[in-house]
């Protein structure tokens, strides 16, 4: 395992890219348009920036890291990899549709993964004629500083592909964490019931949203309370998760709370789109 490519060059797609380059692979950063990939090398870049800054690495090193990482905006670029990290949008058609063209374009030793946050990773498998080489690594936001990765297997999914992505996962820094597929696995079956839960306690006038997330960082020390880390998960990702364990295990304990679809709909995304529970400048 030498060469990774990361598709999708957005907040997770860019960490992913960051941490695999400073471990040593020659990583491809792939995304629909040269001004995504661009974008994403800017995230990377003030990144390591500020680890320079802080005399955590040389400037030398930050250029050898950057100098791993190669732009593209085809994904054919597939041909010389070892491994694919998928960290597309959350959406199971785009999903499918992408590792399908993966599974024409990619050698067939090259393993095929997704950073879905939710979605069945044996259903994304079964797009592809290789679902044994198909598999789930479901990286935290800001994936340069949260340690964990949940590697979820698929039905079908080997035995030794799980081991070579374990390894990687700790070659890169990471705490891996083995899950069996289901809704939400385990980071977002716990966590996304009690943001929506934080959300229910806003709407019923409960408390204010300062208070809701006081209550959670001081009381359970939380380092974000739950009303600032949905706006920083972003809002549309938060119902979209709940949407999944809803719909997944049919039960009206996941059904999400109207006042987050009430802001999706405004466009209230939270701190990407300038507005969420709270106001960004
Ligand atoms: N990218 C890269 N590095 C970042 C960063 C970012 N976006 N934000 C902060 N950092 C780094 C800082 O540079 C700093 O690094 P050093 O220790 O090297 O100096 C370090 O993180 C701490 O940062 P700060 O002191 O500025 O701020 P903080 O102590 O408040 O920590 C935080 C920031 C790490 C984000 C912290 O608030 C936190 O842990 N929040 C909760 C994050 C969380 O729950 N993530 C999971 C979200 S759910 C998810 O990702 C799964 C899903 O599918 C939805």
């Amino acid at each position: 395992m030498e060469r990774i490519m990361v598709i999708g060059a957005g907040q997770m797609g860019s960490g992913i890219a960051q941490v695999c380059a400073q471990a040593g692979y020659e990583v491809t950063l792939n995304d629909l348009k040269a001004e995504f990939v661009e974008r994403g090398l800017g995230v990377i870049k003030k990144n390591l920036s500020r680890q320079v800054d802080k005399g955590k690495m040389t400037a030398e090193e930050l250029d050898k890291v950057l100098g791993r990482i190669t732009a593209s905006n085809d994904l054919q670029d597939a041909k010389s990899v070892d491994l694919v990290i998928e960290a597309a949008v959350e959406n199971m058609d785009i999903k499918t549709k992408i590792f399908a063209q993966l599974d024409e374009i990619a050698p067939e030793h090259t393993i095929l993964a997704s950073n879905t946050s939710s979605l069945p990773i044996t259903e994304i498998a079964a797009a592809t004629n290789r679902p044994e080489k198909v598999i789930g690594m479901h990286f935290m936001n800001p994936v340069p500083v949260m340690k964990l990765v949940e590697i979820i297997r698929g039905l079908a999914t080997a035995d030794e592909v799980y081991q070579t992505i374990e390894d990687i996962t700790e070659k890169i820094g990471k705490v891996p964490v083995e899950v069996n597929d289901f809704p939400g696995f385990v980071a977002n079956r716990i966590l996304m019931p009690m943001i929506n839960e934080a959300i229910y306690t806003l709407y019923e006038g409960v408390a204010s949203k300062e208070d809701i997330d006081s209550v959670m960082k001081l009381g359970m020390n939380h380092p974000m309370g739950p009303l600032t880390l949905a706006d920083f998960i972003g809002l549309d990702t938060c119902l979209y998760i709940m949407e999944t364990l809803y719909e997944g295990f049919g039960d009206p304990k996941y059904r999400p709370c109207p006042l987050l679809r009430k802001y999706v709909k405004a466009g209230w995304l939270g701190k990407k789109s300038g507005r969420g529970f709270y106001v960004y400048e």
